[in-house]
């Protein structure tokens, strides 16, 4: 049977970056669909895609009416390909950063897995041009999150990976809240609880070139906050099941 794969890029203000990056995605693995999810963006990305989306049969495009998170903007795009039969739901950025030609690697993970994980934090993975303290607030934050919520994951922050589609169902993405970047520790953090199988396969992250990152102190602080909070719980629920007596 052919696999079915989409591939979903949320956009805030890519209108430089899009076109590269639609296009390299579309070479490098020709058989998957596109879906740009945009926030409305100021700068036109939206009408740049819609026209694109008009001469290219494979490429389409989710509009939604402000900047509501990169966490919502994936949620809309995983309802929009589940509810097409896709089987395998792609992540990936804009702004080049996550390179196409690193894709077919990614989808060829090995084994059955449920979630494949483009990795900058294992043997053979990299980032080029990113200043120290991105590099150090990627590298804590994956440090933190693999202390606090005791997942296997070397890069759980990442935002290049791919799902099976029946993993996806299996989750309750209903209940998912977390809006900035801390949802790929939410999505990850759920399928390793939900008994998935995650893989890590080594990719190169290149800073991007044009455009801004929409990286900020608000979604830093949503990330400490949530991972503390859920690392806590985890902890909480452990020590009932050692201590509480009661059902195992
Ligand atoms: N629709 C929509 N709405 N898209 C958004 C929003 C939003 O509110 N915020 C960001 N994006 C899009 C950007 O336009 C880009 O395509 C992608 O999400 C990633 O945003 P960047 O701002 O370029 O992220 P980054 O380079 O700082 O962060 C990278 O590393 C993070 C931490 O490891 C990304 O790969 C993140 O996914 C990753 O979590
Ligand atoms: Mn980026």
């Amino acid at each position: 049977m052919v696999t079915r794969t989409l591939v979903i890029i949320p956009t805030y203000n890519e209108r430089d970056s899009l076109p590269g990056q639609v296009d390299a995605v579309r070479a490098a693995v020709p058989d998957a669909d596109i879906l740009v999810v945009d926030d409305a963006s100021p700068d036109g990305t939206g009408r740049w895609a819609d026209a694109r989306a008009a001469e290219d049969g494979q490429v389409s495009v989710l509009h939604r009416p402000g900047k509501q998170g990169l966490g919502a903007a994936y949620l809309a795009g995983f309802a929009w390909g589940l509810e097409r039969g896709y089987d395998v739901l792609v992540e990936m950025d804009a702004d080049g950063s996550h390179r196409a030609e690193d894709l077919p690697r990614v989808l060829g993970a090995p084994g059955s897995w449920d979630l494949a994980i483009g990795s900058r934090w294992i043997p053979g993975g990299a980032v080029e041009n990113w200043p120290a303290h991105r590099r150090l607030l990627s590298t804590g934050a994956n440090t933190y999150v693999r202390l606090m919520l005791g997942v296997p994951i070397h890069d759980a922050t990442a935002g290049f990976r791919a799902y099976r589609a029946d993993a996806l169902r299996s989750l309750d993405l209903a209940g998912v809240e977390s809006q900035g970047y801390c949802f790929q520790v939410d999505m990850a953090w759920r399928v390793v609880k939900d008994g998935g199988t995650v893989v890590e396969v080594p990719i190169t992250f290149v800073e991007r070139e044009q455009g801004q990152s929409k990286m900020s102190g608000a979604i830093i602080r949503e990330a400490l906050v949530k991972v503390t909070a859920w690392g806590m719980k985890e902890r909480a629920t452990q020590m009932r099941r050692a201590f509480g007596g009661g059902s195992r």
